[in-house]
């Protein structure tokens, strides 16, 4: 073998150690560019030509080793729970390096180490459409700040809105994934829910939105209310992004959810609003198609 193709072998293996994707799949995407992972979408934009931030989704650069266990696909995890373990070995993954920035970008191809739990979870002080102060209703620090905001400037225009879901676990997210295929199969369900480590409920920069009487809540007839028509047109001014939106299907992997916001900061999401395009965009990374 020539000396070349021995070094390029060399790198592809170092590589993949490094990104730990699944075995089971070649590596079929590539990172988000810029992937040097680290601060918020606030420090890492760039208003004159969006110069995305995730960063956070580098699974390389050294940045392996600050995630104890992160290499893991949480396929290979060993749950110990009584659901049915599921089929992540379809979609080519890779571990985020940084769950904790604000503009993680996690998909069906970025997932979360599978032990990842926020820090700084906190209970907005905002309507949701049910009591209990339970994991749900959490959401991190600044998202839920944010918000408040939002909620209070929606009032402003005579919208009530209130929370329904935000923060899940892993293990939350697996039942209810699994409840998910029971219910519809897998392949229906991967098109509206995430396989555990894969759903942006788990970062708690995620919340599904409804009205304050919970009639459309997260359901398809959500679209077309009022609620979601003002969701579409100020969600940005406070931060968040309508983060699988109509027509995008081929780049998100999910199916329209007009309730589902993700907070990015106002840079990004301002950014993501005025060019109409996705977080997977916006990060550069390859668009997701299953
Ligand atoms: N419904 C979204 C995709 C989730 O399960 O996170
Ligand atoms: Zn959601």
């Amino acid at each position: 073998m020539k000396k070349t193709s021995v070094t390029a072998l060399l790198l592809a293996l170092s590589l993949s150690a490094l990104t730990g994707c699944t075995s089971e799949k070649k590596e079929t995407v590539s990172s988000p560019v810029s992937p040097a992972g680290s601060g918020t979408a606030e420090s890492k934009t760039n208003s004159s030509n969006h110069s995305p931030n995730p960063a956070a989704n580098s699974t390389t650069e050294g940045k392996t080793n600050s995630n104890e266990g992160a290499l893991k696909s949480p396929a290979d995890s060993g749950e110990a729970n009584s659901a049915t373990d599921p089929d992540t070995s379809k979609d080519a993954q890779h571990v985020v390096a940084q769950p904790e920035s604000i503009a993680v970008l996690v998909n069906k191809q970025f997932v979360l180490p599978e032990s990842y739990e926020p820090s700084d979870l906190v209970y907005p002080n905002t309507r949701f459409i049910f009591k209990e102060k339970v994991e749900k209703r959490k959401l991190r620090k600044e998202a839920a700040e944010a918000l408040e905001q939002m909620f209070k400037g929606a009032e402003k225009d005579g919208v009530y809105l209130a929370g329904v879901s935000a923060y899940r676990s892993y293990t939350t997210q697996k039942s209810l994934f699994n409840n998910y295929v029971k219910q519809d199969g897998e392949k229906k369900a991967r098109t509206y829910s995430a396989v555990p480590g894969t759903s942006e409920h788990e970062t708690g920069l995620a919340i599904d939105v409804s009205g304050t009487n919970g009639k459309c809540a997260a359901t398809d007839c959500f679209a077309g209310t009022r609620e979601a028509g003002w969701l579409a047109e100020h969600a940005p001014e406070y931060g968040f992004i309508i983060r699988y939106p109509k027509g995008k299907e081929s780049i998100t992997g999910y199916k329209y959810e007009p309730w589902h916001i993700r907070y990015v900061g106002k840079k990004a999401a301002a950014q993501i609003a005025q060019k109409g395009i996705t977080l997977e965009e916006y990060s550069r990374a390859i668009p997701v198609s299953k």
